[in-house]
């Protein structure tokens, strides 16, 4: 079946993480609406050399600053989002229902609908008051999938661990992907 998602991109570190993500939803073929938060535009000059032109990895680009765009209403049709990397401020309006940004107010109108919103969190390490935030966000229907290492795969590369998060994500959408080999128990040599 064709999925659409809508892909949020904020302020956090791990902007590399977001475009992985759109490419391989580009491959599953999924329709790709994105917006991309102003402070995330700001993060993308630390992170990347590259010009990365955002309207490339996705079907619809909004602004943030449009709160008119047809995704702040319910009858926007999404089979889901995910905002990647979350950042804490966001997490925070997110979590008290605050919605006063493109992001923001998509967030509420997908949690509304009782569609699934991904948040990719990326901070570290974390204040009582984020991992409040993730607690208030998760009881509200969100999914929560920080961008952690995991080695059980003997990961080479970077775009390896990116590639596990990925995976991670699309398989809350029940999509299946050969990003990283499926957990199988193998007899380990003793120390
Ligand atoms: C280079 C850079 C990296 C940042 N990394 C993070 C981060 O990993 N997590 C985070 O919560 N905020 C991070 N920030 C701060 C956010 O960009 C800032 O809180 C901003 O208000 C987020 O706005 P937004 O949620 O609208 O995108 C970073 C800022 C810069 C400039």
């Amino acid at each position: 079946m064709h999925k659409r998602l809508l892909v949020a991109v904020t302020g956090a570190s791990a902007l590399p993480l977001a475009v992985r993500f759109l490419e391989v939803l580009k491959k599953q073929n999924i329709e790709r609406h994105l917006v991309v938060s102003r402070h995330a535009q700001d993060v993308k000059k630390y992170e990347t050399q590259k010009d990365i032109l955002w309207e490339t990895l996705c079907e619809k680009l909004y602004q943030d600053e449009d709160i008119s765009s047809s995704v702040c209403s319910g009858s926007y049709p999404s089979d889901g989002m995910v905002v990647i990397p979350c950042s804490m401020n966001t997490l925070a309006h997110i979590a008290h229902g605050i919605e006063n940004s493109v992001v923001t107010r998509a967030v509420g109108v997908h949690l509304k609908q009782e569609r699934k919103v991904v948040l990719v969190p990326r901070e570290t390490p974390l204040s009582l008051i984020h991992l409040e935030n993730m607690l208030l966000a998760k009881k509200a229907g969100c999914s929560i999938v920080p961008p952690t290492l995991a080695f059980y795969f003997y990961p080479q590369t970077i775009d390896d661990l990116m590639d596990f998060i990925v995976g991670k994500i699309l398989e809350l959408f029940s999509i299946s992907h050969t990003l990283y080999p499926l957990w199988q128990k193998k007899e380990c040599t003793e120390i």
